[in-house]
């Protein structure tokens, strides 16, 4: 894909303090709150608007560019059809681009979105979600990564650099602890700074050092207690000041709620102003410069970030668009969605499906026609998909996306010589019939999940559970395929032989699940959250009550909902099962291949101050070609922190074939964030280095020796 130019950051500064010298207060002010990019509250489509989530004019005396803001990380959304008939490609979801734990995908990902996005005439793109999976509950899981402070930092990073290089500004979102949707605006995050630091936020540092997003998103929610946009800690101290942030911080919309305050907190950017009860950054923020109640200065600050990413991004330098290439971008979401689906269980391998099934059932909703996507802002609509009503309607979202991309076609067209028979499971009886008449039987189970919205427990909904236990009873062999926005229950795993996670697969979904069912493509995703085995194993099991979902921000506030993130603090996930020794029902970075891998010889290669190189053999055992994907986890000997993630490769190897691999663990993985210096601290004592096939894995370790503590100011320890 072509890529656009790069600029010197010196050039930049100088070229975004020239534009701003030379604009009058009305034009500053006229950058710095943007309108709904759709007919919306009585209000047309902005004029000159492509249509899209928000819109600012620009000021074309100066050639500064319209502000043309579109949705999402997932792909370009259509927003109640205002671009009537257009269409995008619908990505898989980003849950599963963390699956493929492959970073060079998911700048493929950032890649697809940015081109589509500048070729429809957009300059920035609201990507980049990236809270971590605290709740496996929350309904906007799917369009975050993981519940892994580096594979969330990683992969986001890589997906905005992707697409920042098409000349599309990426935000990141929803800084910060934005984990949950049930009373998203009035949930109060209340976390310690150090369990902050080395979680959530360590997955926001690490995306900002490898994406460098020109704009930052804070989250609907407080804080420990202030309101995200208008959190002066999180944007003034910790963004601006100890991360350098140089770009805009634009608010979530409707997620304004004051002018001074927010403005002297680090607010640049009020967004989608109509949600919001003012527009706090129009003739009030005019006025308040005016009367000094916020510095000019910090006005021209406002628009120099703007425009600096406008400017470093290369949104500025005009580039022709192109047609867009949906053919070429379904195949690479074929790409994706084959790496990122993960097989959880396949006895007496029974996958790939061989000539041994000649008669196979296809049972589940919509199996014949598509699969799911999530849905919310990031929904995209692709050509032929199948709508309908949502099975839980808000106000905020009503509709229920399939894609067209039919499993059952696909397997058919696959599979010429098998007998395949559907049914779609509304009725027991004919699934049960036509399951006693198979040699095997795939079910595909779903659970949609969207923004506004969190799932009120782990099951799939409706019968689908006694769908699939009535089918184990008479079918010789069921395959259950799973189409989720996260984990869920599984009360019939015993009774099935095979499960394979397929999240929301996207517009080539249906062929990448067939590709794998049938053998044509190997499996090679890994679980980029644990399974809970039950409710009652998590941090908080009782959740915030849905009635409090208060989808639309202008809704009357309420009291605010505490919620206490310390009880975890930063053992979220697979660090939280192993502190209080819970076995998840799959565990983090799970996930089987065709072939068995094992891994040898695990030695610290080389140990540096800001790094250390470890070496680890693995051998493909088994005899079939495959890929691992071998972790390396850090230990601390006297329990100060628990395993954290540190690397991984992800490598293919034939029957026999070994690899002598060696990861780079960033020494940011044995330093703890120390509160009262503000700095990371790497403790004198003894830690094990683990190479482990899962986050629950044992695995094999050797023990690193650091003799004398020493204290790291964080530039020091750039990600390699
Ligand atoms: C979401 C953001 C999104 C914005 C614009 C909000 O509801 O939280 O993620 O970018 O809408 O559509």
């Amino acid at each position: 894909m072509p890529e656009k130019r790069t600029h010197s950051s010196n050039d930049v500064n100088l070229r975004a303090a020239d534009l701003v010298a030379a604009m009058t207060l009305d034009e500053k002010i006229r950058l710095v709150h943007t309108r709904l990019g759709f007919p919306a509250m009585g209000k047309n489509k902005p004029e000159g608007a492509v249509g899209s989530a928000a819109f600012a004019p620009g000021i074309a005396r100066l050639g500064i560019p319209d502000l043309q803001e579109t949705d999402a990380s997932l792909g370009i959304a259509n927003p109640e059809n205002v671009r009537p008939g257009d269409h995008a490609t619908a990505l898989p979801s980003t849950q599963l681009l963390a699956a493929t734990f492959n970073p060079e995908l998911a700048r493929l990902y950032g890649e697809i979105t940015g081109k589509e996005a500048h070729d429809k005439g957009f300059n920035v793109l609201l990507g980049g979600g990236l809270n971590l999976t605290r709740e496996p509950r929350n309904g906007r899981n799917f369009e975050y990564y993981s519940e892994d402070p580096l594979l969330s930092g990683r992969m986001a990073g890589q997906a905005i650099a992707g697409t920042q290089a098409q000349g599309v500004v990426s935000t990141m979102k929803h800084f910060a602890l934005n984990a949950q949707e049930n009373g998203r605006v009035q949930a109060n995050g209340l976390i310690a700074e150090k369990n902050a630091r080395e979680s959530e936020l360590l997955a926001f540092e690490i995306a900002l050092e490898e994406g460098q997003p020109g704009a930052v998103m804070p989250g609907y929610n407080l804080y420990n207690g202030e309101y995200a946009s208008e959190n002066a800690y999180l944007l003034n101290e910790l963004l601006k000041g100890e991360w350098k942030f140089p770009g805009w911080v634009m608010s979530d919309w409707g997620a304004t709620h004051s002018t001074v305050r927010a403005a002297l907190a680090g607010l640049d950017q009020q967004s989608g102003e109509e949600i919001d009860a003012e527009v706090f950054f129009g003739d009030a923020l005019r006025d308040a410069v005016t009367a000094e109640l916020v510095p000019h200065s910090r006005l021209d600050d406002m628009v120099v970030r703007i425009l600096r990413s406008l400017i470093q991004v290369g949104v500025m330098d005009v580039r022709e668009a192109d047609p867009v290439d949906y053919e070429a971008h379904a195949r690479d979401a074929l790409s994706i969605a084959t790496e990122g689906l993960v097989l959880l269980k396949n006895d007496g391998a029974v996958l790939p499906l061989t000539s041994r099934f000649n008669r196979i059932a296809v049972i589940g909703k919509n199996a014949d026609k598509g699969v799911l996507s999530g849905g919310g802002s990031s929904q995209v609509i692709p050509q032929g998909s199948i709508r309908e009503a949502s099975p839980q309607q808000n106000d905020f979202i009503r509709t229920t996306v399939w894609h067209p991309s039919s499993p059952l076609k696909h397997l058919c067209e696959k599979a010429p010589h098998v007998e395949f028979t559907y049914a779609d499971g509304e009725d027991l009886n004919e699934a049960v019939r036509i399951s006693e008449q198979a040699d095997l039987v795939l079910i595909f189970g779903w659970q949609w999940m969207a923004e506004s919205l969190d799932a009120p427990d782990l099951n799939l909904p409706g019968d689908q559970n006694a769908l699939i236990n009535a089918v184990t009873e008479v079918s010789p062999s069921t395959v259950v395929i799973l189409q989720t926005g996260g984990p869920v229950a599984m009360p019939w795993l015993d009774k099935v032989s095979v499960v394979l996670a397929a999240w929301y697969p996207g517009i080539s979904g249906g062929e990448a699940i067939a590709d794998i069912l049938l053998g044509i493509s190997a499996p090679s995703g890994r679980l980029p959250v644990s399974f809970p085995a039950e409710i009652s194993h998590l941090p908080r099991p009782q959740h915030t009550d849905p009635e409090l979902s208060n989808a639309l921000p202008f809704a009357e506030m309420r009291q605010d909902i505490c919620i206490d993130y310390d009880i975890e603090g930063a053992d979220v996930g697979y660090k939280w099962f192993e502190r209080t020794g819970q076995k998840p029902l799959f565990p983090f970075g799970f996930g089987l291949s065709w072939t068995q891998f094992s891994h040898s010889g695990i030695e610290i290669a080389e140990q540096r101050a800001e790094n250390v190189s470890v070496r680890v053999c693995v051998t493909n055992s088994g005899n079939q070609s495959g890929t691992d994907v071998p972790q390396i986890y850090v230990e601390s000997h006297d329990g100060r922190f628990r395993r954290r993630l540190a690397a991984w490769h992800k490598v293919t190897l034939e029957p026999g074939e070994t690899a002598t691999l060696t990861f780079d663990v960033n020494a940011r993985f044995l330093a703890e964030f120390e509160p009262d210096t503000r700095l990371w601290k790497i403790n004198a004592g003894q830690y094990s280095i683990v190479c482990a096939q899962h986050a629950g894995a044992p695995g094999i370790r050797t023990s690193l020796t650091i003799r004398q503590s020493s204290l790291a100011a964080i530039p020091e320890l750039q990600l390699k």
